[in-house]
């Protein structure tokens, strides 16, 4: 989990109707009582993570919705950017108030990308693995990739951006050359996609559900879904963290979310944080 940043500010339309997807989502949301009071729809923004930790200082409540078509600034983990060309993928933040501690939030993310996961195989008919802890693979190809920002207020937290961002639409040559090879796409994987707001809404709907049950039970509950899910088990790993790295197997996560990592020489790490390469 990222801590908070300083928003860059660029030209940005804010349109609270929004195209005619965005009208669709507004309404499944309300349908299955979901709050859609607060979305928000840009055309193009910086980034929408950003904008949602605006939205916060701003005293906006939990379950503010940001998406745009497309972001001049979207960010990734580890300081890297994400690819986020006009109208090809989803891209939306999330913002929530947890009323728990910082260091019960770890295994926030990894429940995202559970629900990510599921959303896009029951709208899309797309199975994609989890990679710890933020990405989602089709044939070892990124697909989306969350990205989880906590702001903290002393040591409670203020609010937390879960930041997603999905591939739809991209033909291969969509992608910058850097990241072509290592990139896919919905359209890529299966041909078409059922549509924006069709898979936002799936992935909104279970993540709320989720989200409940994460608060009372902790990640302890999602760990065997997120096994299911997930490429990493038995994998040879790297993990890059702070200047040192370590190589060993995945042999699965704790009851926090923390990776599992067991070396060759027989010691085991849990890994909360850190660049995790798949070795083999
Ligand atoms: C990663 O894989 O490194 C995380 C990528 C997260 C990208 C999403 S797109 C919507 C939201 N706004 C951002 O600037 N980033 C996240």
């Amino acid at each position: 989990m990222e801590t908070d940043h300083k928003a860059a500010m660029t030209q940005e339309r804010c349109d609270r109707n929004g195209t005619q997807d965005i009208q669709d989502l507004r309404a499944s949301l309300s349908t299955d009582g979901l709050s859609a009071e607060h979305l928000f729809h840009f055309a193009d923004i910086d980034s929408t993570s950003s904008r949602a930790h605006e939205l916060a200082r701003q005293g906006y409540p939990e379950g503010t919705l940001v998406l745009a078509d497309c972001q001049t600034m979207g960010r990734g983990q580890h300081g890297r950017g994400w690819h986020s060309a006009q109208g090809k993928g989803a891209y939306l933040s999330l913002l929530l108030r947890p009323c728990a501690k910082p260091a019960h939030m770890t295994g926030l993310t990894l429940m995202t990308a559970v629900c990510l996961a599921e959303a896009i195989m029951e709208t899309c008919g797309v199975a994609a693995s989890i990679k710890w802890p933020n990405d989602l693979l089709v044939r070892g190809r990124k697909l989306s990739g969350i990205l989880t920002e906590m702001s903290l207020t002393g040591e409670a937290i203020d609010h937390v951006i879960v930041g997603v961002g999905i591939n739809l639409s991209h033909e291969e040559h969509d992608f910058p050359e850097e990241i072509r090879r290592q990139s896919t796409s919905i359209r890529m994987e299966s041909g078409s996609h059922p549509g924006r707001a069709t898979v936002v809404h799936a992935f909104l709907v279970r993540f709320t559900r989720a989200y409940r049950g994460y608060l009372e039970q902790g990640f302890a509950s999602f760990a065997s879904r997120w096994e299911d899910l997930s490429c990493m088990t038995g994998r040879a790993v790297r993990v890059a963290c702070a200047g040192s790295a370590i190589e060993g197997i995945a042999t699965g996560i704790d009851e926090t979310g923390a990776l599992v990592v067991r070396c060759t020489e027989g010691s085991e790490h849990m890994i909360v944080s850190g660049q995790v390469t798949l070795v083999e």
